[in-house]
């Protein structure tokens, strides 16, 4: 399948670790010109001169931002622009499913969650939207399914991941015809580093035993299968989607709509 994606400009947040990284490989490898923010300088430096070895270091922007912080994101996006023109894909990766099991977490640690998890995809859209190419241009959200179904994750997560999803749907019928705007709800995804290795250094046993029992596939999904199906929805290939929520879950999600 072509995907005709080569020289499109794409803007992926949190693009240093893990989902993000790889779909940030995913763009570069279909030639487009990507742009990328985190907030750790080492990191961002030593991913960039990774990448150059491996892509065309002028498709290449990595820039130190904190999403949750409008103005780092304006200005992050000036840059962009100045240097590779309006965006013809946005992807709004960054998260965190790290919280407190509580039943409703305090307020401080609420806040913390929902300006990771939401504010920065508002903040990032509200940007992001003047700098958007004005025809055919898409915005990609990266949601989870404790965003779709009450799964068991810290309930601060699960809300900020569902309204990600309800401003996704929300946007899409509002910036139709010109502008695409889909979200995506991961399952399990592993990769080193990740919050999923982490579980499994802390209990083998019961990681394995929750994907044997909730995961049709039996295994722990890729940041590859995610980046994948982010190429697939920000291309002319998927030209009629628009407010969907796309679940790669191996399976895991149990309901019917
Ligand atoms: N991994 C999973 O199993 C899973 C499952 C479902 C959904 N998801 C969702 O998928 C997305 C990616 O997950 P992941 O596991 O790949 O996350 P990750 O390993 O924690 O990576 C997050 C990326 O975002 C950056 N980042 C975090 N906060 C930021 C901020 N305020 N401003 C700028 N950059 C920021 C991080 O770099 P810095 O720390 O240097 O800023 C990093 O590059 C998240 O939205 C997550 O909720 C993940």
């Amino acid at each position: 399948m072509n995907l005709n994606l080569k020289d499109k400009t794409v803007f992926v947040s949190g693009g240093t670790k893990g989902i993000g990284l790889a779909i940030v490989k995913g763009f570069l490898g279909e030639g487009c010109k990507v742009a990328c923010i985190a907030r750790n300088e080492d990191l961002i430096a030593r991913i960039a001169s990774e990448l150059k070895q491996e892509y065309l270091e002028e498709n290449l922007l990595c820039l130190k931002a904190d999403a949750t912080q409008e103005e780092e994101l304006v200005s992050s996006l000036k840059k962009v622009t100045e240097r590779f023109g309006t965006i013809d894909i946005l992807v709004s990766n960054i998260g965190n499913g790290k919280s407190v099991p509580d039943p409703l977490p305090a307020k401080d640690q609420f806040r913390t969650v929902w300006e990771t998890n939401f504010t920065s995809a508002e903040n990032l859209v509200r940007v992001g939207m003047n700098y958007l190419t004005p025809k055919d241009s898409s915005i990609l959200f990266i949601s989870s399914i404790a965003g779709v179904e009450a799964i068991g994750a810290p309930t601060d997560y699960s809300v900020a991941k569902s309204a990600l999803i309800a401003l996704s749907k929300n946007l899409a019928r509002k910036l139709a015809p010109n502008i695409r705007v889909n979200c995506i709800a991961p399952g399990n995804i592993f990769f080193p580093g990740g919050s999923w290795e982490e579980k499994v250094k802390q209990d083998p046993d019961r990681v394995n035993l929750i994907i044997q029992t909730t995961v049709p596939m039996k295994r722990f999904g890729t940041p590859e299968e995610i980046a994948d199906a982010v190429l697939f929805l920000s291309s002319e290939r998927a030209t009629f989607i628009t407010g969907s929520c796309l679940i790669v879950d191996g399976g895991q999600t149990v309901s019917l709509h």
